[in-house]
């Protein structure tokens, strides 16, 4: 074992990085891969829209492959429900499907990571770089297990990093688009690759250290505007919502009781948040559209809003209709990305097993 440690390093410089990367992106399209991946717990809402899946679409439409994990058994890292898991991959793929990521181009492949047995194979010499040590001091797990209030703690909790690190590794993958809780990991995996390098194939690296894209999308607070958009915290408007129901949750939006409609985060935070979210659905700057509201109130904020939203997501709920309404063309997809994720597994263990003197 080294003895140089997990850098966790500071959020300046990944921003620095990340900057420099998406250049690389425009300019050299054909010499990434991108992975990225969510666990499939649900639906997924305009919180994950405008923070996470809109970027994606956009660095895909830049031509470069795509591959889309589905951490299905990162799932059962901090609870038991496993009766939904499947059909919460079905939805998180139509989620996907109707933002714009489109299987149909050759280049975008959705997977969960369960369908790929030598994907999950490099789990086990990958375990065999890092130490236990190393894993007890991942902040993002540590924050996990807080928010999750476990009492006993399963080793999957602990050991998901290097799961993750397989799940970005098996395709040698250069950019990972992550939010920023997700930067750890994302260390972790760049430190198991330069370990792995280093010790078995030191003249020919067999894994690229893979680069954390940390996309600039603000970050989408709650209708209760005290904490950030989420499904569990009740405060979410799922892309599946109707317009009624849209509406509905909108209205019942936390605001202040100033009556003039300001732009201000910092000391109004709820508002800024309804203006935020008014902007990304017309184009329109938050300040414009709080001095044209004035003193028009909250109510019309919010009126506003339902508008803008509803018809900015009136192309993706269509889609999605229809995609709900056809189970067999998401298997399609999902058995098209296996097949290529483990097509790109197998050679990569292959390799793996050579390096590590384990060929026959
Ligand atoms: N840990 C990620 C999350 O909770 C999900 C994930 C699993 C992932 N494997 C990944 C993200 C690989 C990026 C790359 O959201």
């Amino acid at each position: 074992m080294t003895t140089e440690h997990v850098e966790f390093g500071t959020f300046e410089a990944s921003l620095a990085r990340s900057r420099a990367l998406e250049k690389d992106l425009e300019q050299n399209p054909q010499k990434h891969t991108i992975l990225t991946g969510d666990r499939p717990t649900g639906r997924l809402h305009v919180g994950h829209y405008f923070g996470s899946l809109q970027n994606r679409v956009r660095l895909h439409k830049l031509g470069v492959p795509t591959y889309i994990v589905i951490a299905d058994y990162q799932v059962l890292t901090d609870r038991d429900t496993f009766e939904t898991i499947s059909e919460n991959v079905h939805q998180l793929t139509i989620d996907y499907l109707a933002a714009g990521l489109d299987p149909s181009d050759g280049k975008t492949f959705i997977f969960p990571h369960s369908h790929v047995p030598e994907l999950n194979q490099l789990l086990l010499p990958f375990l065999t770089l890092v130490t236990l040590a190393e894993l007890d001091r991942n902040p993002t797990v540590k924050e996990e297990i807080a928010a999750a209030g476990l009492t006993s703690i399963n080793a999957g909790m602990y050991t998901y990093p290097v799961h993750q690190a397989a799940d970005i590794l098996f395709c040698k993958a250069t950019v990972v688009p992550v939010g920023k809780d997700q930067l750890p990991h994302l260390e972790v995996t760049r430190t198991i690759a330069r370990r792995f390098n280093n010790r078995y194939a030191k003249n020919k690296p067999v894994f690229p250290e893979p680069q954390a894209l940390l996309s600039e999308a603000p970050l989408i607070l709650g209708l209760d505007g005290s904490q950030k958009m989420s499904k569990s915290r009740n405060n979410a408007i799922m892309l599946s919502a109707d317009e009624d129901e849209t509406a509905r949750l909108i209205k019942k939006a936390k605001t202040d009781s100033e009556r003039v409609i300001t732009y201000d985060p910092e000391n109004r935070p709820e508002v800024a948040n309804l203006l935020l979210l008014t902007s990304l659905t017309t184009g329109r700057s938050p300040e414009e559209i709080a001095e044209e509201i004035g003193d028009g109130g909250a109510g019309k904020l919010k009126k506003m809003l339902t508008e803008s939203l509803n018809e900015y997501l009136r192309p993706l709920r269509a889609r999605r209709k229809e995609l709900e309404a056809d189970p067999g063309y998401i298997r399609q997809v999902l058995q098209d990305g296996i097949k290529v994720a483990r097509e790109e597994a197998i050679k990569t263990l292959e390799e793996v097993r050579e390096v590590m003197n384990m060929g026959l």
